[in-house]
């Protein structure tokens, strides 16, 4: 009897977080439109995600993407929701098709570009820039995430670095230097721990 309630229970939030992600993808893809967000199709919206788009600057999403933010949608736990922001006019967001994201912070003042199949895990931050350079000036410099890459949670991607096809990066790691392809990396700072 137990197991029977328990399984309705299940199924109950099941169909509310369908309808919960229905609402959300309509919602997303009119804010997409307003932001001028060029969003590609069937992409899935579960929260309610942060856009910012610098005007003359681009953000473009490939097809069959999803975002995840809230913890409803991600029992890892979401810190904050997917923030997509650009900050000067010339700054691109390119992502590519069939990517999953959970509770991402994208900061981008010149390039971050994203290929296909790409999982990047909760509360993930990538940025090409330092941030404060009030108080710290340092250059940009743009970030690559190549294909097929799966990144753990809590991962810090800084600027200047590219990660290779196929490579997964280890939860809580600080990337601070290009990882290669089809590799298996960790810690802080980010190394190479074995090939996949
Ligand atoms: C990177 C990962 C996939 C490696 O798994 P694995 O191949 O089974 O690796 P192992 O457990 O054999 O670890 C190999 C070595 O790397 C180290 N290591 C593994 N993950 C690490 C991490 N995140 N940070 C630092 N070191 C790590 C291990 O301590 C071990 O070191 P040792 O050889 O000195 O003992 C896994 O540890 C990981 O971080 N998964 C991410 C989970 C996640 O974030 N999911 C997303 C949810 S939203």
């Amino acid at each position: 009897m137990e197991y029977f309630y328990q399984r309705v229970i299940c199924k109950l939030y099941r169909i509310r977080q369908s309808i919960i992600g229905c609402l959300c993808t309509i919602y997303m893809r009119f804010k997409c439109w307003i932001w001028g967000v060029k969003l590609g199709n069937c992409s899935k919206f579960i929260g309610n995600m942060i856009i910012f788009r610098c005007p003359g600057s681009s953000i473009v999403i490939g097809d069959n993407c999803k975002f995840v933010s809230t913890s409803y949608g991600n029992f890892r736990g979401i810190n904050h929701r997917c923030i997509f922001q650009t900050n000067t006019s010339n700054a691109k967001i390119r992502i590519g098709h069939n990517c999953g994201f959970s509770g991402v912070s994208l900061v981008c003042s010149e390039s971050v570009i994203i290929g296909d199949d790409c999982l990047i895990g909760a509360n993930v931050v990538i940025g090409d820039r330092d941030d404060h350079s009030d108080v710290y000036h340092t250059p940009y410099k743009p970030v690559e995430i190549k294909s097929g890459t799966w990144i753990g949670m809590n991962v810090c991607i800084l600027k200047g670095v590219t990660i290779g096809h196929n490579t997964i990066i280890g939860a809580n790691s600080v990337v601070t230097k290009s990882i290669p392809d089809n590799v298996i990396a960790a810690g802080n700072p980010c190394r190479v721990i074995k090939q996949r």
